[in-house]
């Protein structure tokens, strides 16, 4: 620990100035979209058809089949989800090419070897890990490859802090460590052939590219904490533990309490 004199030097020197200069730079953060070209490199193509697992509004699903030409079944376990998914399909016009798909990734009601790829964006952390992989590595073509995109906790994230966080983002506890990961992936018949840590990569293009206002959700985290009571009462304690979880996913990954990374596994040929 240095002395207090020893602090205020250093916070007057014109080194610790050119630090702060330096910090200005821009690293070149990978943006969002470089997962869709990390999927395109995979080779993914008109003939293929594309597992979006855990769909949402399929608006994924609509960006790969837009990207490569290929045919996707997105799937979902929420009514809600599907209904949005089928409204966006429809705009978008591509009924003929993406099929909505109701159903969870531990339980999928398809064939073996029904798909080339698997696209499966922050899903992961809700799931029961174990069956899901082995239901992806199942209806996987053999020597097919899934992407999974996964947020982790580092060592930077206290324990009750992490124990907040998974309840408030229903992430079970055991799917956000990486080693576990790895080891469920093999079990469920995966080779890893690569790992990509983002660490804080996207949301500082978000923040460069202003598509992400921390500050305004630093200022909701702060009234959030000043009016709990009152917010509890008038929308309820679980939308606002859901907000908070929210706003936490984010502010937790800039801040390297979580790490988001990207991983490629293949089905053996
Ligand atoms: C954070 S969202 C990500 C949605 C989309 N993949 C994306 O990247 O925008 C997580 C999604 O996982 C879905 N989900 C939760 N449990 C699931 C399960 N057991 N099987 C499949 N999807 C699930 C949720 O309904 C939700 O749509």
């Amino acid at each position: 620990m240095p002395t207090v004199e020893e602090l205020y030097g250093v916070w007057g020197s014109e080194e610790y100035d050119r630090l702060d200069a330096d910090l200005e730079r821009s690293l070149n953060p990978r943006g969002l979209a470089s997962l869709y070209d990390i999927f395109g490199a995979l080779g993914v193509g008109a003939e293929d058809l594309v597992l979006d697992a855990g769909a949402r509004d399929a608006v994924h699903a609509i960006e790969i089949v837009r990207r490569t030409g290929c045919r996707s079944v997105a799937v979902d376990p929420l009514p809600l989800h599907m209904n949005k998914a089928r409204r966006r399909v429809a705009e978008a016009g591509l009924e003929a090419r993406i099929d909505v798909v109701q159903a969870e990734l531990e339980s999928l009601p398809f064939e073996d070897e029904s798909f080339d790829y698997i696209w499966c964006r922050d899903v992961l952390n809700h799931v029961e890990l174990e069956p899901s992989l082995r239901e992806c590595h199942r209806v996987l073509r053999r020597g097919g490859s899934m992407l999974a995109y996964q947020t982790f906790a580092t060592e930077r994230l206290e324990p009750h802090e992490a124990q907040h966080l998974f309840a408030a983002t229903a992430s079970r506890a055991e799917n956000m460590s990486p080693e576990f990961f790895e080891r469920t992936a093999a079990v469920a018949g995966f080779r890893i052939s690569s790992r990509d840590d983002l660490r804080t990569e996207w949301r500082e293009a978000m923040l460069e590219q202003q598509t992400w206002d921390a500050v305004a959700d630093l200022l909701s985290l702060a009234r959030m904490s000043r009016l709990e009571p009152e917010l509890v009462e008038r929308y309820g304690g679980a939308a606002v533990e859901a907000k908070r979880g929210g706003l936490l996913w984010g502010l937790y990954q800039i801040l390297g309490k979580t790490c988001s990374s990207i991983y490629l596994l293949e089905r053996s040929a």
